[in-house]
């Protein structure tokens, strides 16, 4: 096996995320964040997905990919055939990075530095879930699994293994989906993004 799992995978999760919650040298804007949002799912999960960072709702909440982006994830999830709490979830960045204006909390992509810095508690937390296939969510969560500003055009809807020696699947971001202009494009992706989850499926089948 690719993965070392823990005897306790629970307790191991746990220490982990005790482990980043108490780290005194966060990048600084975590500090303003409500809370860490940790990964959310069983230990050996067959799929587990990475997105980027907690939005604004994940962020009050404590929950991975529960704002819009999030509902559009469950269903497209749900549409693929997969069930989705059979599955663990989490992101690449764990706490939400924003610029204040006004009354909105205006999302800010995480930097090289800010996913080098999350990089070795995902990678742990891939330890111990233990999938068989890892599907990355957009740029910044391809970018920590690599270690590399890949395409997501070049790279999506095909099994990689990447340099830690994870079977990584790629695809894209499903807030790429909700910022789409026209219905018909929408329409197209979202189709295109539900084929790429069944084939993730297939995958570990
Ligand atoms: N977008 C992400 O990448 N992750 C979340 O948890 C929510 C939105």
């Amino acid at each position: 096996d690719l993965f070392s799992s823990p005897d306790d995978p629970t307790a191991a999760l746990r220490a982990l995320r005790e482990e980043l919650a108490r780290r005194n040298d966060l990048p600084p804007w975590a500090a303003e964040a409500t809370q860490l949002v940790f990964g959310e799912g069983p230990p050996g999960a067959p799929l587990l997905f990475v997105g980027e960072q907690p939005g604004d709702e994940e962020d009050i909440a404590g929950r991975p990919f529960v704002g819009p982006a999030g509902r559009l994830f469950d269903r497209a999830v749900v549409e693929a055939g997969i069930d989705r709490p059979t599955t663990y979830v989490t992101n690449a960045v764990k706490h939400f990075k924003f610029k204040p204006t006004g009354r909105r909390r205006l999302h800010q992509s995480p930097d090289a530095g800010d996913i080098a810095y999350y990089r070795p508690f995902l990678k742990r937390e891939i330890e111990i879930i233990g999938p068989q296939l890892v599907v990355s969510l957009g740029a910044t969560a391809l970018r920590a699994l690599t270690g590399k500003p890949l395409a997501i055009g070049k790279t999506r809807g095909e099994v990689m293994e990447t340099p830690d020696g994870i079977r990584l699947f790629p695809t894209v971001h499903p807030s790429y989906l909700l910022r789409l202009p026209d219905a018909e494009a929408k329409a197209r992706e979202y189709a295109r993004f539900v084929g790429e989850l069944k084939q993730a499926k297939r995958e570990v089948a």
